[in-house]
């Protein structure tokens, strides 16, 4: 090797395990942030099943007048998600800088963009909930994007994570992507219309099974109380249909190990659901349904990126190679 050679060998190996080390921190911050973004949603329900809400009055980012309320009760409540909220908002604005300035994949740029912009979103969207006094249209919107930005967290998770298995050469993996899609989509409308439902007080307009004395619904509050069990019904089972099959076509251990758990966690939705009625709407198992429905959309968005967009960046057979991809790959 030439003294130029060692130069531009060493300026490439140093360039690349930086590029290697901000991949890493971009992995961990996301997988931080994932966290806390599902504590927040579920803290959120609660927030709303125990009417929290307007724990801070109609005011934001003051909470009754002060940066720091009276610690009590549902302000208690209020103030400690907007704190979280606060905190998420901190990391995935250090997540975007890093991912701006790291210089990597232009996927995993566009994955920053789309999570920082819909965090601004969802800041507004928090802000509208509060100064709207709980507009059930903006609360169910405010819901819907945070499963969306679940998403994009967990896509950026995906991309700074190098992959391990080879690129999927199944001939059916078409058929794959059109089901996971349509799944995806399902589950987001039935998280749509849950929230839609619970934000009218709309929950028991309807029994689990049933609508008092007849199975058809008649009034708003049961139709879309019904729609939500009908949408639930028929999601699990092709949940259930499409973990069979995929089975049956061996996709492989990591698609397949997920299906097994979304099928499984759909499954207990059900039950937490006419529980949830059963127990006439209480506050820990409309939580626990809630925490049940963003662990299954977060399974499923978990499928969709594997499947649709073939995620990690790097493509190797074992540990020790994540040190060797060549720079043009990052
Ligand atoms: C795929 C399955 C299901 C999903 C993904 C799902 C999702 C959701 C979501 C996200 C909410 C709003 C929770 C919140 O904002 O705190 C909700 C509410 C609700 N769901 Fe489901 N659900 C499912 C199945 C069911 C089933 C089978 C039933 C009844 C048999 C049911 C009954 C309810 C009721 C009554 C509420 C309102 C709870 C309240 O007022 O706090 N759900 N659901």
């Amino acid at each position: 090797m030439t003294f130029v050679d060692k130069i531009f060998y060493n300026q490439t190996a140093k360039k690349q395990s930086e590029k290697g080390g901000e991949l890493i921190l971009i992995k961990r911050v996301a997988l931080l942030s994932i966290a806390i973004t599902y504590v927040l949603i579920v803290f959120g329900g609660f927030v709303a099943s125990s009417e929290s809400g307007m724990g801070c009055g109609p005011e934001w980012p003051l909470c009754n007048g002060d940066v720091i309320p009276e610690m009590k009760g549902e302000t208690l409540i209020e103030f400690a998600h907007r704190v979280i909220g606060f905190v998420l908002a901190v990391m995935s604005i250090i997540l975007f800088i890093v991912i701006k300035k790291s210089g990597v994949h232009q996927k995993l740029k566009n994955a920053g963009r789309l999570m920082i912009s819909l965090l601004a979103i969802q800041i507004i969207a928090g802000a509208l909930v509060v100064l709207f006094d709980l507009p059930t249209i903006i609360v169910t919107f405010h819901l819907l994007v945070a499963m969306v930005f679940l998403f994009a967290l967990l896509w950026i998770y995906r991309l700074s994570m190098p992959k391990r298995s080879r690129q999927s050469t199944h001939t059916q993996m078409g058929k794959l992507k059109t089901n996971i899609i349509l799944l995806l989509v399902m589950i987001f409308i039935t998280i749509g219309f849950g929230a839609y439902i619970k934000h009218q007080h709309y929950g028991i307009a309807c029994g689990w099974l049933d609508c008092g004395n007849t199975l058809l619904p008649v009034t708003e509050a049961q139709i879309f109380q019904t729609i939500h069990r009908l949408l639930a019904v028929i999601t699990a089972i092709y949940t259930i249909l499409l973990t069979v099959w995929v089975g049956k076509s061996k996709y492989g251990k990591r698609i397949m190990k997920r299906f097994l758990l979304a099928a499984f966690i759909i499954f207990i939705q059900l039950f937490s659901g006419v529980i949830t009625i059963l127990t006439t709407i209480s506050i820990s198992w409309a939580v626990v349904h809630l925490a049940l429905a963003t662990a299954l959309f977060m399974i499923v968005a978990d499928i969709f990126i594997l499947v649709m967009f073939d995620a990690p960046l790097f493509h190797v057979t074992s540990k020790k190679q994540i040190d060797e991809q060549p720079l043009s790959r990052i």
